[in-house]
C-alpha cells in the first residue's frame, strides 16, 4: 500500500471531522483511493489544549513551517477559515508543491483568483468542495456533473443557521430573538452571530457558486445582501395566509440586462420543495438548460459533512481522477458579464406598513404604487379600531427601482407611521 503524508492547519470543528472519518472509514478509503493516509502534523494555536478527540500530542504544532516546509508532506488540508494567514499559508504550501484542500468560503470568495493562479503555475491540485454547503457535493456538481450544461438559475438555502432560526419562528412561532438563543444554544449559531444573521456567510457561498456556474469573476460587492433580522412574525404569519414560507435565500440567475445575485430573505411558495427544507438542513435548486431542475439537500455545516467534502477531496487528489488543470481551465476560461444593478431586479414584492386609521389613507397609498408603475395584487388591513392599523400590500412583479421610489413616497405620507418591512416575493416553480 502506498503511503501519503498529509497536515492539516487548524483543529476546530471542520479538523476534528476530518480527523474522525480518517479515522473511522480508514479501510474504505484506502480502499478507494489506494493510500494508507497518514497525518503527519496538524497546525494548532494551543498544544495542551484539550479538544475532545484522541489525538497524538507528538503530531500537533504551533509552526506553520512544520507542515509548509516539510517536503515530506504532499497534501496540506486549511481549516483555519478566514482570509489571513490562511492565504498566505495556501500560497506557500502550492510553491512548495503541495497539493491544497481548503474549506474556506470567505478566503475563496474574496482571493480565489490568487489561489487558482498559484495552483496552476505550480502545478498542484486545488480543492474545496467543503467551502459550498457542508457536506453537499454542490462543488462537484457544477464543476464536473452539469459542466455541459449551460446553468440558467441556481436558488439554495445556504446558510444552516438562519435556516434554523427561520424554521423555529414559522413551526413553533419563536420571534427572532428566541430562535437565535436557541440556534446558539444548540452550537449553530457563534457567540457573534452577524456573519449568519447579516448573510455574509451566504454571500460568501453565492460568490463562489456564480462564478463556477456562470463562467466569470465575481466581485462580492456586486451580490447584493440582506439579513434576516428584520423578519417578525407577523410577517410569517402573512406570508403563510397568502401559501408562502419565508426563507434566507441565495440567487443567481442569468437575465437581458446581466447576472444577478442576490442573498435576502423572501416568500416561496409553501409547495416548492425549498420551502421544506427545515432546521439547519441546506438546499441548492439549480435549472440547467439539458438537465432541467435539480436539487442538491443536506447538511451545510457540522463537523463530519463539512469533514466528509474534505476527505473526499483528499481521496480525489490522491486517486487524480480529476485533474486540477480542469480546475483551472474553468478558471482561465472566465469570461466577463455584465452584472445586473439591483434597481432592475424585478420581483414581487410585500410591503408591511402602519397607517392611521382614516378616510382615504388606503387610497392614497395605493395610488403611490400606482402612480410609480407598481401593479397591486393584494392588500389586506388589519387592526381593531385603533389609531393605527397594519396594512400589508402584495404586488405584481415589479423593478426593484419603482418599489424603492413608492416606499419614498409612502414614508413621506402624512398617512403613514412606519413602513415595517418589504420582503421580495419569489414565486419560483
Ligand atoms: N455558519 C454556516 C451555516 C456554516 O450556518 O450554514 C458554515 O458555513
Amino acid at each position: 500500500m502506498n503511503k501519503i503524508k498529509i497536515g492539516i492547519l487548524g483543529l476546530g470543528n471542520v479538523g476534528r471531522g476530518v480527523l474522525k472519518i480518517l479515522n473511522t472509514n480508514k479501510e474504505e478509503i484506502q480502499k478507494r483511493s489506494g493510500y494508507d493516509i497518514e497525518i503527519a502534523k496538524i497546525l494548532v494555536r494551543d498544544i495542551d489544549k484539550n479538544r475532545g478527540i484522541d489525538v497524538q500530542k507528538e503530531i500537533l504544532t504551533v509552526n506553520p513551517d512544520d507542515i509548509l516546509e516539510d517536503d515530506s508532506i504532499k497534501i496540506v488540508i486549511e481549516v483555519i477559515g478566514g482570509v489571513h494567514p490562511a492565504k498566505e499559508y495556501i500560497l506557500k504550501a502550492m510553491k512548495n508543491k503541495k497539493h491544497v484542500v481548503t474549506a474556506n468560503k470567505m478566503l475563496l470568495a474574496t482571493e480565489g483568483d490568487a489561489l487558482y493562479d498559484a495552483a496552476e503555475e505550480e502545478g498542484v491540485m486545488f480543492y474545496y468542495e467543503a467551502s459550498v454547503a457542508g457536506g453537499i457535493p454542490i462543488i462537484h456538481a457544477i464543476n464536473e456533473s452539469l459542466t455541459a450544461n449551460k446553468i440558467e438559475q441556481l436558488i439554495g438555502i445556504i446558510n444552516g443557521t438562519t435556516n434554523y432560526i427561520l424554521t423555529k419562528m414559522t413551526l413553533e412561532k419563536m420571534n427572532f430573538k428566541d430562535a437565535l438563543k436557541e440556534a446558539q444554544n444548540k452550537g449553530f449559531a457563534e457567540a457573534d452571530p452577524t456573519s449568519d444573521i447579516e448573510a455574509y456567510d451566504a454571500m460568501y457561498k453565492l460568490a463562489i457558486l456564480s462564478s463556477l456556474s456562470f463562467g466569470t469573476k465575481i466581485n462580492v460587492d456586486d451580490i447584493y445582501r440582506e439579513g434576516i433580522t428584520k423578519i417578525e412574525p407577523i410577517d410569517i404569519e402573512f406570508a403563510r395566509e397568502f401559501g408562502y414560507i419565508i426563507k434566507l435565500i441565495a440567487i443567481v440567475k442569468e437575465t437581458e440586462t446581466g447576472l444577478e445575485m442576490r442573498v435576502h430573505p423572501a416568500m416561496i411558495p409553501e409547495r416548492h420543495p425549498l420551502a421544506s427544507v427545515n432546521d439547519s438542513f441546506n438546499a441548492i435548486f439549480i435549472k440547467g438548460n439539458a438537465v432541467g431542475d435539480i436539487m442538491l439537500y443536506g447538511r451545510g455545516a457540522g463537523d463530519l459533512p463539512t469533514g466528509s467534502a474534505v476527505v473526499a477531496d483528499i481521496i480525489s487528489i490522491l486517486r487524480g481522477s480529476v485533474d486540477v488543470s480542469a480546475i483551472s481551465t474553468v478558471k482561465k476560461n472566465f469570461w466577463d458579464r455584465k452584472i445586473n444593478s439591483m434597481d432592475k431586479t424585478r420581483s414581487e414584492y410585500y410591503v408591511r406598513i402602519t397607517v392611521k386609521d382614516l378616510p382615504g389613507v388606503l387610497g392614497e397609498i395605493s395610488m403611490i404604487f400606482g402612480n410609480e408603475g407598481v401593479s397591486l395584487l393584494s392588500v389586506m388591513q388589519k387592526g381593531k379600531r385603533e389609531e393605527c392599523v397594519t396594512v400589508v400590500y402584495f404586488t405584481h412583479l415589479a423593478n426593484e427601482g419603482m418599489i424603492n421610489s413608492a416606499i419614498e413616497k409612502i414614508k413621506n405620507s402624512k398617512y403613514t407611521k412606519s413602513v415595517d418591512n418589504i420582503i421580495r416575493i419569489e414565486n419560483i416553480q
